[in-house]
């Protein structure tokens, strides 16, 4: 690979980021009801013109729960996955060690910043929306699969965080500066992560030939449609929450148009950002052509 990433310079750079979850959520730091919280290009909320401006803007601050509440999931697995894989090697390279480590704790904070934030979207939204989850259960399921399958899944989430907010997130001027606050702290950290992810992928690619490799990507895959069946889940709870936080009943022709575009929106947001990332896409090519071309081939679904 030469990807030029080091245990030492991410180690280093991940030092300097490092904030308090204190400074950044409580106190006079209060979300803005009357924004949207998610940019469009994964809300979607426009094509649904059945709906009127406060209604589009409601389903976006649903989604924005959900977002930060899936997050807050997904690094429930993340968690374990980095000890895990820092303690196979706790003698030798002392940067290595020190630079999981910090990324571990990262998530640690990561998750402990979320679950802050739901108590504070729950308080002033006044509507319950549900999550899925527990997240122990999907955690297991998922760290069930090859470790190189979850390395390449954590691979994928991680840049995606870097893109959602470099391309989408940072310029756009309409959403709530709280909630795009909270997306950016948890951006300039994932920055190293997604440098560390490349170099355990590396690792656990070593000495796996072509077939085993393609196998481990399969895992992936599968891991996806893990995923995928936990969207379609939660586009049922935002619908439910939607009907809740608006009193709006939507007939069936609205409700099947819903669950279409919130089905894709949800895809694109957390599994075609993913797969069609160019860094990921070139570190699965760095393990064979093969593994490339078979995510390009499924990736338009999703996106
Ligand atoms: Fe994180
Ligand atoms: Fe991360």
């Amino acid at each position: 690979m030469n990807h030029g990433y080091s245990y030492q310079s991410t180690f280093a750079l991940g030092d300097i980021a490092h904030w308090r979850i204190e400074d950044i959520i409580g106190g006079d730091k209060r979300l803005d009801f009357s924004r949207p919280f998610m940019p469009e290009s994964f809300a979607r909320v426009e094509p649904l013109s059945f709906l009127n401006e406060d209604e589009k803007r409601i389903l976006n601050q649903i989604r924005g729960n959900a977002y930060l509440c899936i997050f807050g999931l997904v690094e429930e697995f993340i968690l374990p996955f980095v000890l895990d894989h820092a303690r196979t090697h706790l003698s030798g390279d002392d940067y290595r060690v020190r630079a999981l480590l910090q990324f571990a704790g990262e998530e640690a904070k990561h998750i402990q910043l979320f679950k802050r934030f739901r108590e504070d979207f729950e308080a002033d939204f006044g509507t319950q929306c549900a999550v899925i989850g527990p997240p122990e259960a999907i955690a297991n399921a998922i760290l069930a699969h090859d470790p190189l399958a979850v390395a390449i899944t954590t691979l994928h989430i991680e840049w995606m965080v870097q893109r959602h907010y470099v391309d989408s997130i940072k310029d756009d001027r309409d959403l709530d500066p709280q909630f795009k606050s909270l997306l950016k702290h948890h951006w300039v950290e994932e920055v190293q992560h997604a440098k560390l992810d490349t170099l355990m992928v590396d690792a656990l690619a070593v000495g796996r030939n072509e077939e085993q490799i393609m196998r481990a990507v399969e895992e992936y895959i599968e891991i996806g449609g893990f995923i995928d069946g936990g969207l379609k889940q939660q586009v049922e709870f935002d619908l439910d929450a939607f009907t809740r936080a608006t009193g709006r009943e939507l007939n069936q022709v609205q409700q099947q148009q819903f669950r279409e575009v919130q089905l894709q929106a949800n895809r694109w947001t957390y599994l075609g950002t993913g797969m069609s990332h160019e860094k990921v896409l070139e570190t699965l090519e760095s393990l064979t052509p093969q593994a490339r071309k078979r995510i390009e081939s499924i990736a338009p679904a999703f996106c």
